[in-house]
């Protein structure tokens, strides 16, 4: 799939436009604080996701305006759908077709997108709930429907924890809960393990040929409801939630649930999380979201579009050579951004389209 035109209204720094867009790869080529990464986001968004720079709107509009937009043409084996995105301060609305969608997550399947950019690096240094929503982001990639268990779970666990807070509950006001997050909570693990075995081993081939010397990439679910590489029945987990409920209580708070589930990621048996250096991080993190787009790939039959921020100020020659070897191989739509004259992996492409973007303008 690629997105063929882009039009942007009051968006962050951007000029009032319509970009259009090669099929194949892009370079956008611009002076630091010009909008290339502006535009990345904005193509970003469309995917049905947050930022991946802010959860707040307000920050997406132009200073001092009260609403900006997002809309994007989309080519896929479904045909050409125009998404799009209306953001006034705390609220976003998603559009498919000039007609408002209920809910922004409608979006999500219709653009699916694997962004690189240098944020990346906290997937393995940063806190699990980074991990998780990257477990969690490609999961619903894969089966869209699957983000209403997520949604649901967060809200009945909202509601758990807003329950625990009152003065003078018994168990018997926590039970229809935890009955509740019960089963959410084994659908949840279960398709998390699930996801994790899948993407394993593409992982780790990619790694194998990335980083042969930083050792053997493991990727493995950390969780409360995970046991002899299966998740727990529904039942076992309810037992498990009726174990802690009076420490629970006590507390007034929720001890366990996939709210702590955690991605654990080893180099030759040694944690990632706590020991990996930089280069180390930054190959882990390519050999993962390249596993995800092969994974995406086979389920899909369609490539998504591929998102490079400013990677080469990333990565060292050898590292993005291999990289772009990697993109480049299959008819992808791939955004690369930089400050200088496209790498020469592109420059090779015959179908390059190259923007520059000069103050927020730009141009073909
Ligand atoms: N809401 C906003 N309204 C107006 N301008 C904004 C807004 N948000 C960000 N900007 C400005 O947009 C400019 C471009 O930012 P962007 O991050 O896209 O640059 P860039 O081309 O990616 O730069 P670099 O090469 O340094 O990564 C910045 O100068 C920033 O101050
Ligand atoms: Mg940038």
């Amino acid at each position: 799939m690629f997105v063929s035109s882009l039009k942007v209204f009051k968006f962050r720094n951007l000029a009032d436009q319509t970009i259009e867009l090669g099929s194949g790869p892009v370079y956008v080529n611009g002076l630091n604080g010009n909008g290339k990464t502006n535009l990345v986001e904005a193509l970003y968004l469309l995917s049905g996701s947050r930022s991946f720079r802010t959860n707040s709107s307000s920050e997406l509009l132009k200073w001092g305006e009260k609403e900006c937009s997002v809309f994007g043409t989309v080519v896929s084996e479904n045909g050409t759908e125009e998404l799009g995105l209306v953001f006034t301060p705390g609220e976003r609305t998603a559009f498919c077709n000039g007609k408002p969608l209920d809910s922004v997550t409608e979006l999500i399947g219709r653009l699916r997108v694997i962004a690189f950019s240098p944020a990346d690096l906290s997937l393995v240094k940063g806190s699990p709930s980074g991990r998780r929503r990257f477990l969690d982001r490609h999961m619903v990639d894969l089966n869209p429907g699957f983000i209403k268990v997520l949604m649901a779970y967060q809200r009945a666990l909202a509601s758990k924890s807003a329950v625990l807070k009152q003065p003078g509950i018994d168990y018997s006001h926590v039970k229809p809960w935890n009955e509740l997050l019960a089963d959410y909570c084994g659908k949840i693990v279960d398709n998390r393990l699930n996801f994790i075995k899948s993407l394993s081993d593409k992982a780790a081939l990619f790694h194998e040929q990335y980083a042969p010397s930083d050792g053997t990439l493991t990727i493995s679910l950390e969780s409360d409801f995970v046991e002899d590489d299966r998740a727990l029945s529904c039942d076992e987990i309810l037992g498990r939630l009726e174990g802690v409920a009076p420490k629970e209580m006590m507390m007034r708070t929720p001890s366990l649930g996939a709210q702590r589930d955690d991605l654990k990621i080893a180099l030759g048996g040694v944690d990632a999380r706590a020991f990996a250096s930089q280069g180390q991080t930054r190959s882990v993190v390519l050999s993962l979201k390249l596993g995800v787009i092969d994974l995406l790939e086979a389920a899909t039959g369609e490539s998504p579009v591929i998102l490079l921020d400013d990677v080469d100020s990333e990565l060292d020659k050898g590292r993005s050579g291999r990289l772009f070897k990697a993109l480049l191989g299959k008819s992808r739509q791939v955004i690369v951004t930089g400050t200088d004259a496209p790498p020469d992996h592109l420059l090779a492409s015959e179908n390059l389209c190259t923007l520059t973007v000069s103050q927020g303008t730009v141009v073909s």
